[in-house]
């Protein structure tokens, strides 16, 4: 069953003189229990469609084009519903939960806070199943946790509170905003296993956003990969990674450290630096950095071209990247 499908969404910001395009024509769907990753270079407008898709977006901005979750159009939707379905039916996990949760809060009340404006929960009830929720994603001491004020904690336990909070209402959507980003790589690969486990249990569909192939590989059924505010190529995860039709997601893969590198090592990086969004001009963001650049790449927008399973890149020359990732 389609849980989620986004059709040809934007997200404009007024400028001085026009408008700026921050999002343009995103197109995905998420089936019920699904994982998407959505990945890219700083700037590429991840965290502006995660934020569209919760209806987060910049107070002046302007979401354009569909967002159907459960069936129901979300873009328009007047703030009073979206409250209702944020933090209920959809729900958000940030980067840095430092600046996500109340620093003057204790933790258990923070995470019974959606229990009691989404479920109706007395804070009685809701705080003894906010210390189930601590438990549950394995906080060592959830007794503590409970009572700690966000500073209290380390890294890892703040990130795993917030996952607690996001999941109290049993979500059919998490978004994930780089969730492990901000912590090492062992606490990171646990962070990302309690999700894989919580959207195994439940069901949950989950939008991992992450600048790192690798963990997009390890966790995500399909895969978007973002550039200069445009989806340029998505599939399922093992034909997106193994055979790319866009030199985009290529030169990203190429980017990647060699396994088994030295620590430190230095990664290869794409030639040329991400277009500022002001700068992406009629054509395709990635022209000019790219190795196969025509002339036609520099005055339209690369059409989305349709391959098999899904797959889906946008470039003029997709067809010509036959399976030589
Ligand atoms: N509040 C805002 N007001 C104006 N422009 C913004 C705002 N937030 C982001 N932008 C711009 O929108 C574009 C997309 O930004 P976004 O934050 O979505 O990128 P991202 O892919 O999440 O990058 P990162 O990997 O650094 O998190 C960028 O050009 C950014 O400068
Ligand atoms: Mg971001």
């Amino acid at each position: 069953m389609t849980l989620l499908a986004v059709e040809d969404l934007t997200v404009d910001l007024p400028a001085a003189d026009r408008a700026v395009r921050l999002v343009d024509g995103a197109t995905f769907r998420l089936r019920a229990g699904e994982s998407l990753g959505v990945v890219g270079e700083s700037g590429s407008g991840k965290t502006m469609t995660a934020l569209a898709l919760m209806g987060l977006q910049p107070p002046l901005a302007r979401v354009g084009g569909s967002i159907r979750f459960e069936g129901r159009e979300l873009v328009g939707l007047d703030e009073d519903a979206m409250r209702r379905i944020r933090g209920d039916r959809i729900a958000m996990i940030f980067q840095e939960p430092m600046t996500a949760l109340n620093p003057l809060v204790r933790v258990g009340a923070q995470v019974a806070e959606p229990l009691v404006l989404h479920r109706g929960m007395s804070r009685r009830a809701a705080g003894a199943e906010a210390a189930r929720l601590l438990a549950h994603v394995r906080l060592a001491d959830p007794e503590r946790a409970a009572r700690a004020y966000p500073f209290e904690l380390s890294g890892g336990e703040r990130q795993r509170a917030m996952i607690a909070m996001a999941i109290g209402c049993s979500p059919r959507l998490v978004i994930a905003d780089e969730p492990t980003t901000a912590l090492d790589v062992t606490v990171q690969a646990r962070i990302l296993a309690l999700l894989d486990g919580l959207r195994a249990e439940s069901g949950m569909a989950l939008i991992l956003v992450s600048h790192d192939l690798a963990v997009v590989a390890g966790h995500c059924d399909r895969v978007a990969v973002m550039y200069g505010g445009l989806i340029l190529e998505s599939g399922p995860t093992d034909v997106v990674l193994r055979r790319s039709r866009n030199p985009y997601t290529r030169a990203l893969l190429e980017a990647r450290p060699e396994p088994g590198a030295p620590r430190g090592a230095r990664l290869k990086t794409i030639p040329g630096s991400p277009p500022h969004h002001r700068d992406v001009g009629p054509g395709c963001p990635f022209a000019g950095r790219c190795a196969l650049t025509l002339d036609v790449c520099r005055s339209a927008r690369p059409p989305a071209i349709a391959f098999a399973a899904g797959h889906v890149s946008r470039c003029f020359r997709a067809a010509e990247l036959e399976d030589a990732a």
